[in-house]
């Protein structure tokens, strides 16, 4: 880029996230431009403008630079690319956004899971950064955001290590955003995926909160496998995992955790924090939506094979989502002793 050019940032995904994100950008005139799927959704968007309110005060855009994503094929090239749709979408988009860079321009995925490191598998030379936020944000309707909480985005190399051009991606963003940078994203990564694997998506298949299914001796016990498998995924595929609420390692853990009253303190300070949300799965469900469980459970029992760690538990509930996103069957809470019996099952079976 030459010394007097200003940096180019194209935002892709202008949903609950995305939009977010994008409003703040426009309206705290940071040099970037908005992508949608289609051309009818950036006309809508155009006219109606954009807006957020709640948790970090109200901002507004009246005039919006925005275009369906096609359209930026003849635009001048980016520098940094936000990419902020949903994990499925992402993948697919991936390959058209990498000709939208400038020569060691980047993209930067910000999905749950296991997005960033596919997409850096599969662009191969070009630069791809990880993104984790946990900032929470809905969309009313297009163009009009809700910010719940007071998150940040956190980026990182996905080596390990900083480096100069995460510390100035973060200071590029940091006017429509709180940004944070990690030495560690992929432990970052994996302390969110570890809860979204057990809280999120054992909840969603029961649909009850996390406080309502740990009353179970079933809901218990598929939390503690599905945890027990993914973290040993992580831990076994060269990663250590961050602190997020709780130790990612559960007390005296030995490839197992072991249940007593030092687990029943760690499982406290989970529930604490996601006792009584509903999982965004669910929503999914209720929606009928497809869901992201091939990133989060369904990314575990696919290392985990490669790998080879045990990985039933992760891969039966991803067939579980499956089946549900597919109608065949509901969620419900009967649904925790039927994967167990699956399991039990297929155990027998194969020996
Ligand atoms: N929302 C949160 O609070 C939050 C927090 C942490 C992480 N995340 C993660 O962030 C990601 C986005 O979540 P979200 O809640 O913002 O989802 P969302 O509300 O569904 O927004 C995704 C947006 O991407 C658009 N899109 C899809 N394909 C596109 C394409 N090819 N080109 C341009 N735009 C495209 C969608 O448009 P259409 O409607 O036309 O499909 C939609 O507007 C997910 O991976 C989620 O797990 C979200």
């Amino acid at each position: 880029m030459s010394k007097n050019r200003r940096i180019r940032i194209l935002i892709v995904g202008i949903g609950a996230l995305g939009g977010t994100i994008a409003t703040r950008a426009v309206s705290a005139g940071m040099p970037v431009w908005l992508a949608t799927r289609s051309a009818e959704s950036a006309r809508v968007l155009r006219s109606s403008g954009l807006r957020v309110s709640g948790i970090g005060g109200t901002a507004i855009a009246d005039s919006v630079p925005v275009a369906a994503i096609e359209e930026y094929a003849e635009a001048d090239k980016f520098d940094l690319i936000l990419l902020a749709t949903k994990a499925h979408d992402a993948l697919e988009i991936a390959p058209f956004l990498s000709s939208l860079l400038t020569p060691g321009g980047t993209l930067l995925p910000i999905q749950n899971g296991s997005v960033s490191q596919i997409l850096a598998d599969r662009l191969g030379s070009v630069v791809v950064l990880g993104g984790l936020s946990n900032l929470g944000a809905t969309m009313v309707k297009p163009g009009i955001y809700e910010q719940r909480n007071a998150g940040h985005l956190l980026i990182g190399e996905l080596a390990v290590g900083l480096s100069g051009r995460v510390a100035k991606i973060s200071q590029d963003l940091s006017g429509a955003i709180e940004m944070r940078v990690t030495p560690n994203l992929r432990g970052a990564v994996w302390a969110k995926l570890l809860l979204n694997c057990s809280v999120t998506t054992i909840g969603a298949v029961a649909a009850q909160t996390m406080r309502q299914y740990m009353m179970s001796s079933g809901g218990r016990e598929v939390f503690r496998r599905i945890y027990d498998e993914a973290l040993s995924v992580a831990l076994a595929s060269g990663t250590q995992p961050e602190r997020m609420i709780v130790e990612p390692i559960p007390p005296n853990w030995q490839g197992t955790s072991v249940p007593g009253d030092d687990y029943n303190v760690w499982i406290d300070q989970i529930m604490a924090t996601y006792g009584d949300i509903k999982a965004s799965m669910l929503q999914d469900f209720e929606r009928g939506l497809r869901t992201e469980i091939d990133f989060i459970n369904g990314y575990v029992a696919q290392l985990g094979s490669q790998i080879g760690i045990p990985i039933a538990l992760n891969a039966a509930m991803t067939d579980m989502v499956h089946l549900i996103e597919q109608g065949q069957i509901q969620p419900h809470p009967a649904r925790l002793d039927d994967l167990l019996q699956r399991v039990s099952s297929s155990e027998k079976k194969s020996g």
